[in-house]
């Protein structure tokens, strides 16, 4: 029992209105309802968080401050001695990114007959897909379609999705949990060998096929494999630090830095595919994240500095469910298959105040309301305040041993540091998440330059404003996918024309020219965690 025991006094409401609480449903928010709490506590609405850009192809776009200061920043190639002409690697495709969009690009890649490297700047398989925990969603039930799944891609999106992504999202997903299958993957299925689906906040079937609460683990060890088994070069410890172009300003390859030697090399390719994931690590607003470490937005500084197009860089998702208490766990992944399971956000009174399972947006705005405006939350010895997440309620909705077959992760997570989800509810506050927007792509993964594709969250589009649980396992195997497909294809018409780092010095010169620069380089690669 790690809660003080004021905490444990509090604690006590929530066990007086768990009985009240089985099988009764809070009501949802009316349309209009959403649309106020999202304006008035989503922090994509607090104008401070943010600013225009100055410079490059979206000049005058509004994007977070922290995004905007690795866009506008100098190269670290600045001053560097480099011999474009010694060439370390020279492939057909190159992918940078070891995360499940960059395995599943090469994959395709690989088996469309062409050679591909991928590099990447942790180990391959140090991506956020490995931390993912929930599910993946998918239409492959008998009261289900690919159509009603659709909806409720774009009804989560806000409407904002680019149609033609949402399509591809949802067509594929079904032949997705068909490949990984025959790849090794192994989902939850029950005893008739069907798979085992349950609801995310905004589905409205259950679509969220699992393995346990360790999905993108069993994802990312599937894909993993199979490169290694397909004998696919794996670059680690090597990220990118510029793409390269030919003198059409097509994409020809990358600047790679190795971690271990300081070397720079560099990596000739007749396409590119960038799947660098988010930037949870530039934390937003101050907020803690659930990424992992290497989450620090570095293809987005590589697109945009080669002329690659924006959407929506200025959503963010903040995951309702962060872990808040004991700080060991804080902006750690709650886990939204908790609240799938019955788990419910509950006010210092034990009461639940909205709706378990909105949308990630509706329902973090909802849980900053409850602690900011209405001063419901429950006050945490760090200072902070945070609101209960009944995981108790599970237990006792679906049964004794729920948590053990459910949510493994989560009952480890939390007993490490001495709380046992299965009779102690969970301290939470919104963390922040995902990357809503990015590089734009079109159906096959290709950016605004040519030759350059994106895939995983640095690409934007497919989710609108606001992603539902379980759709970025997905667009990263879809649009990972597509893009090694059509980049295989691509780099057999491709005649190689020189290349050169041109853009990266005039994207220097117009910093100049605005004074934004202000000395900071980029990508940063790795996170900042020191002060001077
Ligand atoms: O809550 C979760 O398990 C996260 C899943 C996702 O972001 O898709």
């Amino acid at each position: 029992m790690v809660y003080t025991p004021h905490l444990q006094e509090l604690m006590k409401k929530v066990e007086e209105t768990r009985p009240s609480r089985v099988g009764v449903h809070y009501p949802r928010m009316t349309a209009a309802e959403r649309q106020e709490v999202l304006r008035r506590f989503h922090p994509d609405f607090i104008e401070a968080g943010f600013r225009q850009l100055q410079v490059g192809v979206d000049k005058g776009s509004r994007v977070p401050l922290e995004m905007a200061d690795i866009l506008e920043a100098g190269s670290r190639l600045r001053g560097a001695a480099l011999d474009l002409n010694r060439c370390a690697y020279d492939v057909d495709v190159l992918v940078i990114g070891g995360g499940g969009a960059g395995a599943s690009a090469a994959l395709e890649a690989c088996a469309a007959g062409v050679s591909v490297m991928v590099a990447t700047k942790l180990r391959f398989g140090d991506a956020n897909t490995m931390m993912a925990q929930g599910g993946i969603q998918a239409a492959d039930k008998p009261n289900d379609t690919p159509c009603i799944h659709y909806l409720d891609v774009v009804g989560g999106g806000g409407f904002y999705n680019v149609p033609e992504l949402a399509r591809a999202l949802v067509m594929d997903a079904p032949l997705v949990i068909e490949w990984l299958e025959s790849l090794g993957a192994m989902f939850d299925k029950k005893e008739d060998g069907t798979m085992n689906t349950i609801h995310g906040g905004g589905t409205s079937r259950k679509r969220m096929h699992a393995a346990r609460d360790y999905t993108g683990a069993e994802i990312m060890r599937t894909l993993r494999d199979e490169v290694y088994n397909r004998g696919i070069k794996v670059v680690e410890f090597c990220p990118a630090v510029e793409l390269l172009l030919d003198s059409s300003g097509r994409a020809a390859g990358a600047v790679l830095f190795n971690l271990e030697t300081e070397e720079y090399l560099i990596a000739r390719a007749k396409t590119v595919i960038i799947a660098t994931g988010g930037s949870g690590r530039l934390h937003y607003q101050g907020f803690p994240t659930s990424n992992h470490y290497g989450a620090t937005g570095d293809g987005l500084v590589l697109g945009y500095r080669a002329g690659a197009k924006t959407i929506f860089a200025d959503s963010i998702q903040y995951h309702p469910t962060g872990g808040a208490y004991p700080p060991q766990l804080l902006g750690l992944l709650v886990t939204e298959k908790t609240r799938g399971l019955g788990g419910t956000p509950l006010n210092i009174n034990g009461a639940q105040f909205v709706y378990h399972l909105e949308t990630r947006d509706v329902e973090s705005s909802a849980i900053i309301r409850e602690c900011k405006e209405r001063g419901l939350g429950v006050p945490l010895p760090t200072g902070s305040t945070a609101v209960w997440l009944d995981s108790p309620l599970i237990e006792l909705t679906h049964g004794e041993g729920t948590i053990e077959r459910q949510l493994p992760a989560m009952l480890r997570q939390f007993a490490r540091f001495g709380v046992d989800i299965r009779k102690e509810p969970m301290l939470i506050y919104p963390t922040l998440h995902y990357q809503n927007g990015g590089l734009l792509i079109d159906e096959h993964g290709r950016s605004t330059v040519e030759n350059l594709y994106v895939a995983g969250e640095t690409a934007g589009g497919i989710h609108g404003r606001n992603r539902l649980m379980g759709n970025s396992l997905l667009d990263i195997v879809v649009f990972g996918r597509r893009a090694g497909r059509h980049a295989a294809a691509r780099s057999g018409e491709v005649r190689p024309d020189g290349f050169s780092l041109e853009h990266v010095w005039n994207y220097e010169k117009e910093l100049e020219s605005t004074g934004s620069a202000g000395g900071r380089v980029a990508p940063i690669l790795l996170p900042r965690y020191t002060h001077r």
